[in-house]
């Protein structure tokens, strides 16, 4: 079906929904678990939810509709939302809360298989690939009141115009491209995001310049390999209409650059092997993209990388930072590290500082490797015992964190540009904002200035933020 028809399909199931639900005061709580990305998708959950007459609330005792969007990209996820099901049961017995689950974990049948056997109160359960499709499940979860299962494993088409309830006024998330095709052998998302596909220049441009005119002042543009967007449709000749000049990633940051009242523009993730020359000059000719660079190392070792299906050496990915170093003034770098992939020795973890002493990034996200059903890393023989693993990740952390104190006196005595975002969370006399290089900053200001990026003088610094003040005239 022509997926313009089947939104509006969709539009009228959100009618019918409402219609059921009015005159009712009902309310829904959503649990995200994962990236960026599943973020963005529980957004539009929350659009679809709020048009068919649901009040969001904090307390999932209270609510009348319980919504899970999951992630699976390592196990702890798993047990969170095991847990979470255990404590609702009685709920549902109690208060007949609707329970529906959605996102990735979703695409893992040993995973649905379970909730099936061992949670059988849960009314609804979705893919990724069906997400859109969510006003139809709920309508006929209420009116057949039976379990609705919509799951399917064939890459789901792109569905633009779905209503979307976004969690700020001041930053936004557009994904550019769903999906992805590289299959790192540690990794899931592969298996349950389906094939690269990216969403027309046309659509995303259109996106971008409502929310400059709703005041939005930061753009993060995402995807599982940003890089590479429209990559896959020039190869296989698929057809994508050409708008504002842009044809690649390269392209797409430049006619973003070009849209008045966006301020900021930050994007996730890129991959190493698929940094080119015209992506890095694209970044050091616009003036709004943000100079901090997240590039995912996941290992400084070569044989590792390899094993991996990383497709870059050590070597490469230095070089490549040199470079970008040599054409980006004031570049900074953040990256996401694995520890403890199969086979990787002693040595070859020392690899892994070594990169982290040489690069000193920014911001370090590091994980403890996680066995994932159906990844070629989860048939290898070579496990790494739990222990080495944890003792690995202590060893890393004690490197990054010592970088982090070292960099953050750099910042002291320093001005940045920072974008208010609202008041701080631990102390509402205070607010609250980001650098270009994506440093909390803590200071005493005007509530007027939220939504502002202004100059402040950096007068101290604390493990995960600065402290700042404002320039007096
Ligand atoms: N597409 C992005 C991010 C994907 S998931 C990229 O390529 O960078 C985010 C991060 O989770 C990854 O970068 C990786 O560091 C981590 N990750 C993915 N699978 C993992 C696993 N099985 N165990 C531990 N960490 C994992
Ligand atoms: Fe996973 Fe690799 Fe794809 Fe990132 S690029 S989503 S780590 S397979
Ligand atoms: Fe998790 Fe899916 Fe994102 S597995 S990391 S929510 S793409």
């Amino acid at each position: 079906m022509d997926t313009i028809k089947e939104v509006k399909k969709q539009e009228d199931y959100i009618e019918k929904v409402k219609k059921i639900n009015q005159g009712k005061t009902l309310q829904y709580h959503i649990l995200t678990m994962g990236c960026q990305l599943n973020e963005n998708d529980s957004e539009k959950l929350c659009g679809m939810l709020e048009k068919m007459g649901y009040v969001r609330t904090d307390n999932f005792q209270n609510a009348d509709l319980n919504l899970f969007n999951t992630c699976c990209v390592r196990e702890n996820a798993e047990d969170k939302l095991f847990g979470k099901l255990g404590e609702l049961k009685r709920i549902k017995e109690e208060k007949g809360t609707i329970i529906a689950i959605g996102g990735c974990m979703m695409q893992e049948k040993h995973i649905t298989d379970k909730i099936k056997e061992s949670y059988p109160f849960v009314d609804i359960l979705f893919g990724t690939h069906t997400l859109y499709r969510f006003p139809e499940d709920l309508y006929k979860a209420l009116i057949e009141k039976k379990k609705q299962e919509d799951i399917i494993d064939i890459d789901g088409e792109i569905y633009e115009g779905l209503p979307i309830k976004r969690e700020s006024n001041i930053k936004a998330s557009v994904t550019i491209m769903n999906g992805c095709n590289n299959f790192c052998t540690y990794c899931i998302v592969p298996y349950v995001r389906g094939r690269e596909r990216s969403r027309e220049p046309k659509e995303i441009i259109k996106e971008v310049e409502t929310l400059a005119k709703q005041g939005y002042k930061e753009i993060t543009l995402l995807g599982q390999n940003v890089n590479s967007y429209l990559r896959v449709e020039k190869e296989k000749g698929k057809p994508f209409e050409e708008y504002e000049g842009v044809h690649s990633f390269a392209t797409l940051l430049k006619a973003i650059n070009k849209i008045d009242g966006i301020e900021r523009i930050r994007f996730v993730s890129p991959h190493p092997k698929d940094f080119t020359d015209d992506v890095i000059e694209a970044i050091s000719h616009c003036d709004k993209v943000c100079k901090l660079i997240h590039l995912p190392l996941q290992s400084g070792n070569t044989n590792v990388l390899k094993a991996m299906n990383r497709k870059y050496t050590k070597e490469q990915y230095l070089n490549l930072v040199e470079k970008m170093k040599a054409k980006i003034p004031n570049l900074t770098l953040s990256t996401d590290i694995i520890v403890g992939f199969p086979g990787e020795t002693e040595e070859e973890f020392e690899d892994t500082l070594d990169v982290v002493r040489k690069v000193k990034f920014e911001q370090v996200y590091m994980f403890i490797y996680s066995r994932r059903v159906g990844t070629p890393g989860d048939k290898m023989e070579n496990q790494i015992p739990e222990e080495i693993k944890h003792k690995h990740f202590d060893r890393l952390k004690a490197l990054v964190e010592s970088q982090i104190e070292e960099n953050n006196q750099k910042y002291v005595g320093t001005v940045q540009k920072v974008l208010v975002e609202g008041t701080s969370k631990n102390n509402e006399h205070m607010l609250t904002g980001r650098t270009d290089s994506n440093k909390v900053v803590i200071f005493e200001g005007k509530k007027e200035w939220i939504g502002e990026i202004i100059d402040l003088n950096m007068i101290s610094e604390h493990m995960w933020y600065l402290k700042g003040n404002i320039i007096e005239e």
